[in-house]
């Protein structure tokens, strides 16, 4: 599993989700130093600086997923960086009959991606999304104890900030340090 965004929030919780879930590696894939060379600690295999020169990351990015074996990329970013990630992870791929399952989940880099019609004829990729609506309210809720079990027991992959409800109006437009993930206690 390669994660592009692996420094952000979500994408920091999907490194160790994925090795709890079967994922024989994981490539985790973000802009931040100090908090990708954290995810070392949370599973991941390799990771891939994405502040680099744009051509030495996109070399980075395609050895690293070739070299992994990755088979299914989740998907932060999209917009810009998912433009360049594409192609870069294809292009080294060195087999490109086996299947790649790139699943679209956010959009901090942009909301839209020209997709290049020879990325489809060249590689067997493929594009899904995951959220509500591609995956089921009873879907997504069937798996949230099981998870919650697991983060739980995974404390280090948030750095969770507890902040009682009644105080949300002045929590809401607080600053807070990078990566803090605020939580609504009762
Ligand atoms: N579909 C779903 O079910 C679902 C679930 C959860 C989240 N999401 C979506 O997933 C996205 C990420 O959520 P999050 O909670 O992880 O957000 P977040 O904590 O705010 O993290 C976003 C990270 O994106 C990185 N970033 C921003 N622009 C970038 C760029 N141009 N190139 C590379 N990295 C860039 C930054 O990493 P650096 O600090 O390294 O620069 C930032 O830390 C959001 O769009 C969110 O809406 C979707």
């Amino acid at each position: 599993v390669l994660v592009l965004g692996a420094t952000g929030n979500a994408g920091r919780l999907a490194v160790p989700i994925a090795r709890h879930l079967g994922a024989g590696q994981v490539v985790a894939a973000g802009r931040d130093a100090t908090r990708l060379a954290a995810l070392e600690g949370l599973g991941a295999g390799r990771t891939v600086s994405l502040a680099d020169d744009p051509d030495a990351v996109d070399a980075a990015l395609g050895a690293a997923a070739d070299a992994a074996g990755v088979d299914v990329v989740v998907d932060y970013l999209w917009g810009s960086a998912t433009r360049r990630a594409i192609p870069a992870v294809l292009t080294r791929r060195s087999d490109r009959r086996r299947p790649l399952t790139w699943i679209q989940v956010g959009s901090v880099a942009g909301l839209e991606l020209a997709v290049a019609s020879e990325w489809l004829r060249a590689a067997r990729l493929e594009l899904v999304g995951s959220g509500q609506g591609a995956v089921s309210t009873a879907e997504i809720v069937a798996e949230l104890p099981a998870l919650a079990a697991h983060i739980t027991a995974e404390r280090s992959a948030i750095d969770a900030v507890p902040v009682p409800l009644a105080d949300v109006a002045a929590a809401w437009s607080a600053p807070r340090a990078a990566g803090a993930r605020v939580v609504f206690t009762p």
